[in-house]
């Protein structure tokens, strides 16, 4: 892996006042996964009822962390189509790394199917290495069941 995009460091991009509830989500989450199943209004609640969880975007892209103890997860992440490359997921990936640091996390990891290529390139961008691997992890409809990949950055 190579450095972190220099874009980290600029502003953010996606609307910190915009509210975003399960229902907004959901739809945004369907409206984004293509190959994974969306995840529903109810499951974002649950998620979101957590002291530890976070969500931080808007309805064009949005991104729901769980920070506990020195430790920090991505548990999800989606930009509309409408919106994608337009910097607005890494913009939310460096919220989420200061957050989790003010927070107390010294690192932050997080799942990716081995066959999602859009989503490698930009844990890529924002300084993640691939630290470990779950062979036929992710079910696919017309295709082998696809690894999941376990990434890690320090929070520094
Ligand atoms: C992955 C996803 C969140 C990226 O969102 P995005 O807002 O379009 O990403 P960004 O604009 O912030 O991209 C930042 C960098 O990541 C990389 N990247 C993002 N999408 C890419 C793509 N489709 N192809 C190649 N590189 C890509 C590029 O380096 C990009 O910088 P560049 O546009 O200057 O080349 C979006 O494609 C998505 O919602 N996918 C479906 C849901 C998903 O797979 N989530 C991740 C599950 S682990």
């Amino acid at each position: 892996m190579t450095g972190t995009d220099p874009r980290f460091t600029s502003p953010v991009v996606a609307n910190p006042g915009t509210t975003l509830d399960p229902d907004g989500m959901a739809v945004l989450h369907a409206a984004a996964y293509r190959l994974d199943r969306p995840w529903t209004a109810a499951e974002f609640r649950a998620l979101s009822d957590s002291p530890h969880v976070f969500a931080l975007g808007d309805a064009r892209a949005f991104i729901l962390v769980r920070v506990i103890a020195d430790e920090a997860e991505v548990l999800t992440i989606a930009t509309h189509p409408d919106h994608r490359r337009k910097g607005l997921a890494l913009a939310l990936l460096g919220r989420f790394h200061a957050l989790a640091q003010a927070r107390g996390a010294t690192t932050a990891f997080l799942e990716v199917a081995a066959d999602n290529a859009p989503a490698l390139a930009l844990y890529q961008a924002a300084g993640y290495a691939r630290v470990g691997q779950r062979r036929a992890y992710y079910a696919r409809k017309d295709a082998p069941a696809a690894d999941a990949l376990l990434l890690r950055r320090a929070l520094d």
